[in-house]
């Protein structure tokens, strides 16, 4: 397994809708490689998730998790969690803003509304079905790592005014902007 570099904002490859994994590759060498380079290259990045987008893979494959972790103080655990074909379903129409960051949009971090509890159904790498009722952070991170497949970043949520200061500011911005409670970085 490798740690394979990141997709930043501008490359066009970030913006291309990615394309269902096939039955055929599930179970495949050729999958468990390319989960193992995206466990990998998360963890190099201390990232709370990665879509298989960002290095380059346009397949619809997300992994996410965090355990206790001084990045993210107020953040509860998430087990680490890999969904293949993901199928998003928001619960109620509550929505709440929170920190996020993205490795792809480095020096940017930003307040996000989405949906705040959500359903999720997502094959796992055996083939097996996951579906879990989620709420607060973990929804959060799973609708970033979602977005990714439909080749959305996280400043397109924002008000286009908002986004386009943000992006200014984080031009000159030093690269590494610190840690706030409860900011995903994936
Ligand atoms: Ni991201």
């Amino acid at each position: 397994m490798a740690i394979r570099s990141v997709l930043q904002i501008g490359d066009p490859r970030l913006r291309q809708p990615s394309q269902a994994v096939p039955r055929s590759l599930i179970g495949s060498q050729k999958l468990t490689e390319l989960i193992g380079d995206l466990r990998d290259t998360m963890a190099a990045t201390d990232g709370a998730g990665l879509a298989a987008p960002q290095i380059g893979v346009p397949l619809r494959l997300v992994i996410f998790g965090i355990s206790r972790n001084p990045r993210y103080p107020e953040a509860g655990p998430i087990p680490e969690t890999i969904l293949i074909n993901p199928e998003l379903m928001p619960l109620g129409d509550e929505l709440e803003c929170g920190w996020e960051g993205c490795l792809s949009v480095p020096g940017l971090r930003a307040e996000v509304p989405r949906p705040r509890r959500l359903q999720y159904r997502a094959l796992t790498p055996t083939g097996a079905w996951i579906e879990r009722k989620v709420e607060g952070f973990h929804a959060r991170v799973v609708q970033h790592e979602c977005d990714h497949l439909d080749g959305v970043l996280f400043p397109d949520r924002l008000a286009p005014a908002t986004a386009a200061i943000l992006i200014a500011a984080a031009g000159s911005a030093a690269p590494e902007p610190g840690a706030r409670p409860n900011a995903a970085s994936s």
